[in-house]
């Protein structure tokens, strides 16, 4: 599988939200990924179904949802309605982490867990045969432009062992203070999507710079 990259909104300049997405749809990113917090799960707030729709009105890519919110399925339905394509829920958010994958799904979306930096991977075994997506955080989850934490080639590695022995296929996403200096790393990892947010809004060229993660 060729890499998808998904630039993240979060770091996107909201008082020109439409010349951004532009940006997005001239470029080869694939996916959109939005961070919806709640201010409980993570200590940050930033937006909900009402951002996504505005997102959906502005492009056609895939939106890649995030949640980072405590009991996320209140709000499947209204996400979904919203035009989401993909919802990810954390391993660490969900005490029926199974029955909430199951419940994306069955709403027509794909399904992905995501896992703090302090979780054992091994923790998602049980649920590999049925995330669509499986992301690893590698900052701690509330902001962008944090560094990443070096750890994660290792939790990739474990994963891509993982996967292999259940004949799964699943994304596999990174999130969290990627770009070009890790890129290529992390694909050799076991990645195939490249969460991206300040390094590519910060970029002189933003659509260059996305080019190059494509060719990462
Ligand atoms: C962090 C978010 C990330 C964030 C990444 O909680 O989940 O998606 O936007 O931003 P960068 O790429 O700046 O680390
Ligand atoms: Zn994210």
């Amino acid at each position: 599988m060729k890499q998808i990259i998904a630039p993240s909104i979060l770091a996107a300049d909201f008082s020109n939200l439409s010349a951004e997405m532009e940006m997005i749809n001239r470029s080869r990113a694939e996916w959109v990924h939005i961070d919806v917090m709640d201010g409980a799960f993570v200590p940050n707030i930033t937006f909900g179904a009402k951002v996504i729709k505005t997102i959906r009105g502005l492009t056609d890519k895939i939106l890649d949802v995030h949640m980072m919110v405590e009991k996320p399925e209140r709000y499947f339905d209204d996400f979904k309605n919203a035009g989401a394509d993909i919802i990810t829920v954390h391993l660490e958010a969900s005490p029926n982490l199974h029955r909430s994958l199951q419940n994306i799904k069955d709403i027509g979306l794909k399904a992905g867990v995501a896992i703090n930096p302090h979780s054992n991977v091994m923790l998602l075994e049980d649920v590999l045969n049925i995330a669509d997506l499986i992301l690893i955080m590698s900052v701690n989850p509330g902001f962008g432009g944090q560094s990443f934490i070096e750890r994660t080639y290792e939790k990739l590695r474990i994963l891509k062992k993982m996967l292999k022995e259940q004949d799964v296929d699943p994304y596999v996403e990174v999130d969290g203070g990627v770009g070009l200096e890790n890129a290529a790393k992390l694909l050799e990892a076991g990645a195939n999507v490249l969460v991206s947010g300040s390094a590519v809004f910060k970029a002189k060229s933003p659509i260059k710079y996305i080019d190059k993660m494509v060719n990462a």
